[in-house]
C-alpha cells in the first residue's frame, strides 16, 4: 500500500513530467519550424523521455495499489528567440524537477516508504544526468556567442542524438 500523502504527490509528480514533455515538444515544434533540426531532434527525444518518466511513476503508483489521477497540463511557451534562450530553460526547468525530487525523497523518508525512495533513486541519479548534459549545451551555446557557422555546427551534432535503449 502506499499513503494518501505520498500518492498524492507522486500524482503531481506525473502532472510535472508530462510537463516537462509539452515544455520540451513545444522547443522542438519551435526550432522545427526555423530549421533547426538538429535542436528540434534532441528537444524532441527529450520530450519522449519525459514521458516515460511520467509512466514510471504512473506505473510505480499503481503497483503500490493506489489511484492514478491525470490533471490538466499548463501549456508551455510556445517560441524562443535562441537556442541559448531555450537551453537556459531547460536547465533553469531541470535544477526545479531535481528539487522536486528531492522533496519527495524527504517526504518517502519521513513516511518511511523506502519502494518509493527506491524508485526516486533513479531519478535522483537521471537528474544529474540532465542537468550536466544540458549546463554543457548551454555553456557551448555560450562559448560560440554570434557565430553562425558553429550554431549550425552544435545544430548538427544534436541531430545525431538517438533514443536511449
Ligand atoms: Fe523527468
Ligand atoms: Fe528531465
Amino acid at each position: 500500500m502506499i499513503v494518501k500523502k505520498i500518492e498524492d504527490a507522486l500524482n503531481k509528480q506525473i502532472n510535472a513530467e508530462f510537463y516537462s514533455s509539452f515544455l520540451y515538444l513545444s522547443m522542438s515544434a519551435d526550432f522545427a519550424s526555423k530549421n533547426f533540426d538538429g535542436f528540434a531532434n534532441w528537444f524532441g527525444i527529450q520530450a519522449k523521455e519525459e514521458y516515460e518518466h511520467a509512466i514510471k511513476v504512473y506505473s510505480n503508483i499503481i503497483e503500490r495499489g493506489g489511484k492514478v489521477i491525470l490533471a490538466e497540463i499548463a501549456a508551455p511557451k510556445t517560441a524562443w528567440k535562441t537556442a541559448l534562450e531555450a537551453f537556459e530553460e531547460v536547465y533553469a526547468h531541470e535544477r526545479k524537477m531535481t528539487g522536486m525530487i528531492y522533496n519527495l525523497m524527504d517526504m518517502a523518508r519521513e513516511e518511511k516508504d523506502y519502494a518509493t525512495e527506491e524508485m526516486l533513486r533513479w531519478f535522483v541519479n537521471e537528474q544529474v544526468e540532465e542537468e550536466s548534459n544540458t549546463l554543457k549545451i548551454v555553456e557551448q551555446l555560450k562559448m560560440i556567442g554570434d557565430s553562425k557557422g558553429s550554431l549550425f555546427q552544435i545544430d548538427h551534432r544534436l541531430s545525431k542524438r538517438g533514443e536511449k535503449k
